[in-house]
C-alpha cells in the first residue's frame, strides 16, 4: 500500500498527545501504555520522540532513548491502523537510527514479541540481529520464610564479576540486563549501582557463590529480578527465597525475567511463578552508523 499525501517525521509535540492517543486506543486488546509515557518521553533527557505525519496529522511514533553510555533502546513504534504497511515503521526506525547515531551510540536495542510479524521483517531489512529470547514469570509474595539471602558489598565485586563471566544464564540474555521493558548491557558500573542499592542477592560465600540474583525495580512494580542462576539446589533455594522477598514490596509481587532455557523456565514454574506474557520476547540488536 502507498500511502496518499504528503509523509514527514518529525519531533513529538505535546499537543499531539489527543491525535496518538486515538489511533493507539486499540494496539492491543487491553488498549496501550503510550498515553501513560507521553508526557516522560517528550522530557526524557537524551531521547527523542519521533511522530510520522500525513499532511501534519500525526499517524505514527516512535522514541528512542540513550540508556547507558553508547547504548540507547527503541520503544514505542506504532503506526495508526488505516496507514499501516506502507513503510511508515520502516521509515521511523530509520530515522530513530538516525537520532541513535547523533546521541553518539554504538548499539541500539529493541524488544517485541516473537509473535510480531511485521517488526521481525523491520528488523531484517534494518540489519538488527536477535540476541536473546526472554520470557517473563510473576508470582505473588510468600509463602516460604525468608532463604537467608546476604548482600554483597563492593570489595566481593571481582567474585560477582568471575561468576557472571562463567553464567550460561547471562550468555543465553546475550550479557543484557533489564530495567522494566528496557534491556541494557550488565557492565560494572550497572553491577556496582546493584550492589550499592543493596539490589544484589547472594546464596554461599562471595568467594563460593552457590546462587545469585540481580535485582531492581520497575514496571510492572514489586520487585523486578533482572538475573538469577546458580547451582541447582541453591537456585532452587533462591527462587522460593525471591517470593519471600517480594512481601517486603508494594504490591507484593515478584516479576522475573529468564532466558528461553528450559532448565530455569522450570525451576519458576515450580516455585508458581505464572507467564506474563505467552510469547518470548526477542531482544534485537545493531551497531549504530558513526
Ligand atoms: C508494527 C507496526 C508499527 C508496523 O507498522 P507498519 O507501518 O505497518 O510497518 P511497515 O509498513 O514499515 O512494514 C514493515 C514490514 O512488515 C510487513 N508487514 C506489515 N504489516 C504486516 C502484517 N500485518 N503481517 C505481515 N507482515 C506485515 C511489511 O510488508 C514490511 O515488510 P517488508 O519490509 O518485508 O516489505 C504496526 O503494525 C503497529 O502499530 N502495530 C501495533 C503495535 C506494535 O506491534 N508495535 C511494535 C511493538 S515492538
Amino acid at each position: 500500500m502507498s500511502v496518499s499525501g504528503k509523509v514527514s517525521i518529525r519531533s513529538a509535540r505535546a499537543e499531539d498527545r489527543d491525535a496518538v492517543a486515538r489511533f493507539s486506543e486499540h494496539t492491543w486488546e487491553w488498549g496501550d501504555y503510550i498515553p501513560m509515557v507521553w508526557e516522560y518521553w517528550l522530557s526524557e533527557p537524551k531521547g527523542k520522540l519521533l511522530v510520522v505525519t500525513v499532511d501534519r496529522e500525526p499517524v505514527g511514533i516512535a522514541h528512542v532513548v540513550m540508556v547507558a553510555p553508547g547504548e540507547a533502546w527503541l520503544e514505542g513504534l506504532r503506526v495508526a491502523p488505516e496507514y499501516r504497511r506502507a513503510g511508515l515503521a520502516t521509515k521511523l526506525t530509520q530515522r530513530c537510527l538516525a537520532e541513535a547515531t547523533k546521541l553518539g551510540v554504538s548499539v541500539v536495542r529493541f524488544a517485541t514479541a516473537a509473535t510480531n510479524e511485521p517488526v521481525r521483517r523491520i528488523a531484517a531489512r534494518l540489519g538488527f540481529v536477535r540476541v536473546a529470547s526472554m520470557l517473563t514469570r510473576q508470582a505473588e509474595a510468600g509463602p516460604d520464610g525468608s532463604a537467608g539471602f546476604k548482600h554483597p558489598t563492593l570489595p566481593d565485586m571481582h567474585y560477582l564479576v568471575d561468576f557472571l563471566r562463567d553464567s550460561p544464564v547471562l550468555a543465553a540474555m546475550g550479557g543484557l540486563c533489564n530495567t522494566g521493558w528496557r534491556f541494557q548491557r550488565l557492565t560494572p558500573q550497572m553491577l556496582k549501582d546493584r550492589v550499592n542499592q543493596g539490589m544484589v542477592l547472594m546464596l554461599g560465600r562471595p568467594d563460593n557463590i552457590s546462587a545469585l540474583a540481580i535485582t531492581g525495580t520497575g514496571y510492572p512494580g514489586g520487585l523486578l529480578v533482572s538475573f538469577a542462576d546458580g547451582q541447582p539446589e541453591a537456585l532452587r533455594t533462591l527462587v522460593r527465597g525471591l517470593r519471600a522477598e517480594a512481601a517486603g514490596y508494594e504490591p507484593p509481587q515478584v516479576t522475573v525475567w529468564l532466558p528461553e532455557m528450559e532448565t530455569m523456565q522450570q525451576l519458576f514454574v515450580e516455585a508458581g511463578f505464572e507467564p506474563l506474557m505467552e510469547s518470548p520476547l526477542w531482544v534485537y540488536e545493531v551497531g549504530a552508523k558513526a
